[in-house]
């Protein structure tokens, strides 16, 4: 598939891919064509072993101001039903390595939505986050009222999702939005920083590990323990498994083969 909306660079650092949204004149509005790129990227991504973990980002002025309005403004709930655009969204989620969204100004409505599917979200001071579907006469449709309310609680949820006010990077951090603000100029760096750690571990427990972590969001308690079990387990079938106790025991860093 040729990319006309996102620029992919499958080895930014040693095992790190980036994309990098590309409509900015739009703010990186999230068209049709835009999402099912970033699925094709995410999924062409997950399958090459040489990619450990994956940045998704804008640029300085937007991460993404959110789903293209103007290509939503004259559709049918029927024209929605057909593009099923969310069943895009539901594949990005599904993506085993992990994603860290690298956020610098607007993050608004699916813009909040894509960073919030992502597992890490680094931010410059810049960035503001909200869900403004309210002021356009919808509502939020792709997990704006799931994921931000797990994420930051009832009370700011619902001021978001009701009034549409935007939250600085700042608040997004005090509520547990995000994971880290830094100065705008190393936004970027920052991310690739965060995502040099993580591609230095074993793929195959930072996949279990991602997926055990999401499931909590969907099990009680005694499931999800279940299941972290198993995984947990699962791990001991690794190479991997073998040479981070190796090196732990003979006082070496660990290199990990992903098998
Ligand atoms: N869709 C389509 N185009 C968009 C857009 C969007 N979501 N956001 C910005 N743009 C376009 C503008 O139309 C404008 O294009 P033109 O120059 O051709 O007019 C260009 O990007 C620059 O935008 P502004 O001139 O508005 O820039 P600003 O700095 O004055 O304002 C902003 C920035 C506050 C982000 C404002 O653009 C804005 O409010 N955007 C819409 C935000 C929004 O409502 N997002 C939710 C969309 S619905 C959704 O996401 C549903 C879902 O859950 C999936």
């Amino acid at each position: 598939m040729n990319y006309e909306f996102i620029l992919v660079t499958p080895e930014a650092k040693k095992h790190i891919a980036l994309i990098q949204l590309n409509r900015p004149k739009e703010l990186n509005a999230l068209n049709l064509q835009l999402m099912l790129e970033l699925k094709d990227a995410l999924q062409n991504l997950d399958k090459n072993d040489e990619v450990r973990c994956i940045i998704i980002t804008g640029n300085q002025q937007a991460f993404a101001a959110g789903a293209d309005i103007k290509q939503m403004e004259s559709r049918t709930p029927v024209d929605l039903i057909k593009i099923d655009q969310f069943e895009t969204w539901d594949q990005i989620r599904k993506t085993s390595k992990p994603i860290i969204a690298a956020v610098c100004g607007f993050a608004l409505g699916g813009g909040c939505e894509l960073a919030m599917t992502c597992d890490m979200i680094v931010a410059g001071e810049s960035a503001k986050f909200g869900q403004p579907e309210i002021k356009i006469g919808i509502m939020p449709g792709a997990g704006g009222t799931q994921r931000l309310t797990r994420a930051v609680g009832k009370a700011l949820a619902m001021e978001m999702v009701l009034t549409g006010k935007f939250i600085s990077a700042e608040e997004a951090q005090k509520a547990g939005l995000i994971n880290r603000v830094v100065p705008d100029e190393v936004y970027l760096d920052e991310a690739l920083k965060l995502a040099s750690e993580v591609a230095t571990m074993s793929p195959i427990a930072l996949r279990l590990a991602k997926e055990s972590v999401l499931k909590s969001f969907e099990t009680g308690l005694q499931e999800g323990l279940y299941f972290e079990r198993k995984n947990f387990y699962l791990t001991f079938s690794s190479e991997d498994q073998k040479e981070g106790m190796n090196a732990f025991v003979e006082k070496r860093r660990a290199n990990f083969s992903g098998k």
